[in-house]
């Protein structure tokens, strides 16, 4: 018998696992954001792969916001975007930390709320009737103020008619050391959210 699918875990494999059992049986059909591909070692690498910054070969340039493919062909597609802010140059993969060169990032979370709902409304528009949308993020504190990101990405996904179909947890055992300088204010956060949104039957 199956293992029960769980809603936290320690490694990405296993929330892919436990997404792809659930709500993509037949496979993942759509990498936006494809990095150095991690998300695929050891299985199938989806027949559509993009980023803003091609690194490997088969990947095809293009922004999540503007992805040239046609309207309402996907069953399901994933989006891990850079989550950090205060990020200078951080597209280019050439930011001087170790985490912002191989992720990117954004200058002003107002940057990340554009690219984050421009991919929402792209989703939308590239997904199948009861497609499926899988979105990574993790919460963040910016200039001294807690942004619980993924609570917005739930509400930007549902104001373009998405619904919450599930939410799993990846819970890090270490990190790298953040630059604590002075009086520690916030918790070190120490997880990051996997959204799984479905497209209607029928959209307005
Ligand atoms: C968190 S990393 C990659 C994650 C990938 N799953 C991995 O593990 O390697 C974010 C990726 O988003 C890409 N990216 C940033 N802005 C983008 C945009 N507007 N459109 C598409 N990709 C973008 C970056 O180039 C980077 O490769």
């Amino acid at each position: 018998m199956n293992e029960t699918v769980r809603s936290v875990y320690f490694t990405n494999a296993e929330i892919l696992d436990g997404i792809q059992r659930l709500h993509c049986q037949s496979g993942f059909e759509c990498d936006l954001t494809y990095g150095n591909g991690a998300f695929w070692k050891g299985r199938e690498t989806p027949k559509h792969c993009f980023d803003i910054t091609p690194l490997s070969e088969g990947v095809l340039q293009a922004s999540s916001c503007a992805v040239p493919l046609p309207d309402c062909c996907l069953s399901n597609c994933v989006f891990d975007p850079p989550f950090l802010t205060y990020v200078r140059q951080g597209r280019e993969h050439n930011g001087k930390v170790a985490m912002t060169s191989r992720f990117g990032g954004y200058y002003r979370y107002e940057e990340l709320i554009e690219h984050y709902t421009g991919t929402i409304k792209e989703a939308m528009r590239l997904l199948k009737p009861e497609g499926v949308l899988i979105f990574k993020c993790q919460d963040i504190i910016h200039n001294h103020k807690m942004h619980c990101t993924h609570v917005n990405v739930c509400n930007w996904a549902s104001q373009e008619g998405f619904r919450l179909l599930d939410l799993f947890v990846l819970a890090a055992k270490s990190r790298m050391p953040g630059p604590q300088k002075g009086t520690q204010r916030h918790s070190r956060v120490f997880h990051s959210y996997f959204l799984v949104f479905q497209k209607p039957k029928k959209t307005k």
